[in-house]
């Protein structure tokens, strides 16, 4: 056929209800595609499963709610706790493939949720569930039915804490959407993400907050980060992340331990381990810092991945802030990507994470001295780590401030502890 003779389907998305996961899916789940969820145990895909598939009853759809894991008396627990007890939502306890596929084509749903794709099974096919065969084949044939049958198919799935789908990671492909939703299970903040989109872009981030009704939209995801932040604490900075295109104000924490039966241990939580590494070995040899043979911890604190370099000025201080005994002013946030020479880079959409800064009701941010400025905050524009020490206080001896090399010259003087 000549392209423009193909057929135009236009299917409105299924409506999810949520401004959150209407902003990650652009919509909602469409009609005749297949969604994978992904996350860890315990993050609340099954609640999030169990609000779409609500959502969509509440919007006059039929919706089939398989459950392969749990009992579903523990399903209907969970509904009711949704309020998702109403009209038609339908419950199937099915491991089988091949009977999932016959009751889809009994009830004929306009939305199919799979929870989990690691607990079904195809008969024909050898293997225990979750083996990779076997994963694979049940999504080929769900996704088969998604197509045939009009259906937005909705796949849950495990990953393990690497953030590796077992099994799933090879599903990436045979599927239209790939949803990750992460978080950390003791704190209440939920990342959602399009990792994969073909209905829509993927630099969308939406969170949400776990309560005891299930997921709910978060209107200030900044203040609920920053929530049990102990301002003016050693070793704490408050970092302007930019998540896809969404600011986020995260704190970074840092603890150094120096002294005589240290060795050099490093832990980065939910920060890149290697950029820790490089960052330990500016403040160690450019400005002879005593970090190279501390321990060092580092966290962004809430459970949130930053994989954003700009991350990188923030973290220095907080090591250094930690070092030194010494917090950096309360209002204050920082940002900046650091060279290897010490030199403090540029980042990506600076607008935007300073929007957010004052938004939130910081006063001050040290910043490249690229930034544009923005009402309601104060800028220092910073060319170096040095200078950036200087400006936060962390660096510069207290007693001999009046002698203190003029900024971005001279070594900031530190005493470890
Ligand atoms: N009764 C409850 N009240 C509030 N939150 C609950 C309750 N039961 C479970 N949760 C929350 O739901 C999470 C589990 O959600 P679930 O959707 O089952 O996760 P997953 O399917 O990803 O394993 C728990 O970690 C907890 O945060
Ligand atoms: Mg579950």
């Amino acid at each position: 056929m000549r392209i423009a003779e193909v057929a135009e389907v236009t299917r409105p998305p299924l409506p999810t209800g949520s401004r959150e996961i209407d902003r990650v899916t652009n919509g909602g789940l469409t009609p005749a595609s297949v969604t994978l969820l992904a996350g860890e145990p315990g993050i609340g895909k099954s609640t999030l499963a169990l609000q779409l598939a609500a959502e969509a009853v509440r919007q006059g759809r039929r919706a089939l709610y398989v459950s392969a894991e749990e009992a579903p008396a523990q399903v209907r627990a969970r509904a009711s706790r949704l309020d998702a007890l109403g009209g038609e939502l339908w419950l199937l306890g099915e491991r089988r493939v091949e009977a999932i596929l016959g009751e889809v084509d009994h009830l004929r749903p306009e939305l199919v949720v799979v929870d989990s794709i690691q607990t079904v099974g195809v008969e024909a096919v050898s293997g225990v569930p979750g083996s990779v065969t076997q994963v694979r084949e049940a999504a080929l044939l769900l996704a088969e039915a998604a197509r045939t049958r009009e259906a937005a198919v909705l796949l849950v799935g495990h990953v393990t804490k690497d953030g590796s789908l077992a099994g799933p990671r090879q599903l990436e492909h045979l599927v239209d959407t790939v949803l990750s939703f992460e978080g950390d299970r003791h704190h209440a903040l939920r990342l959602l993400r399009a990792v994969k989109h073909r209905f829509g872009p993927t630099s969308e981030l939406g969170l949400f907050e776990m309560v005891g009704g299930g997921l709910v939209d978060v209107d200030d995801a900044s203040g609920l980060l920053l929530a049990d932040r102990r301002a003016g604490a050693d070793g704490s900075v408050v970092f302007p992340m930019l998540d896809g295109r969404r600011p986020l104000l995260v704190e970074i924490q840092s603890l150094v331990v120096t002294g005589p039966g240290t060795t050099p241990r490093r832990s980065a939580e939910g920060l890149d381990s290697g950029r820790l590494g490089v960052l330990l070995a500016v403040l160690g040899r450019v400005l002879e810092l005593p970090v190279l043979n501390a321990e060092v911890y580092c966290l962004a604190a809430g459970g949130v991945a930053v994989n954003d370099q700009g991350v990188d000025l923030a973290l220095a201080c907080a090591i250094v802030s930690s070092l030194a005994s010494r917090p950096l002013p309360a209002d204050t946030v920082v940002c900046g990507e650091i060279g290897l020479g010490g030199e403090v880079r540029t980042v990506k959409q600076l607008d935007r994470r300073l929007a957010e800064v004052a938004r939130a009701g910081f006063r001050r941010a040290v910043v490249p001295s690229t930034a544009p400025d923005v009402p309601g905050v104060e800028l220092v524009r910073v060319r170096t780590v040095n200078e950036a020490l200087l400006a936060t206080g962390l660096a510069g001896s207290r007693p001999a401030r009046a002698a203190r090399p003029p900024a971005g010259e001279g070594r900031p003087k530190i005493a470890a502890g």
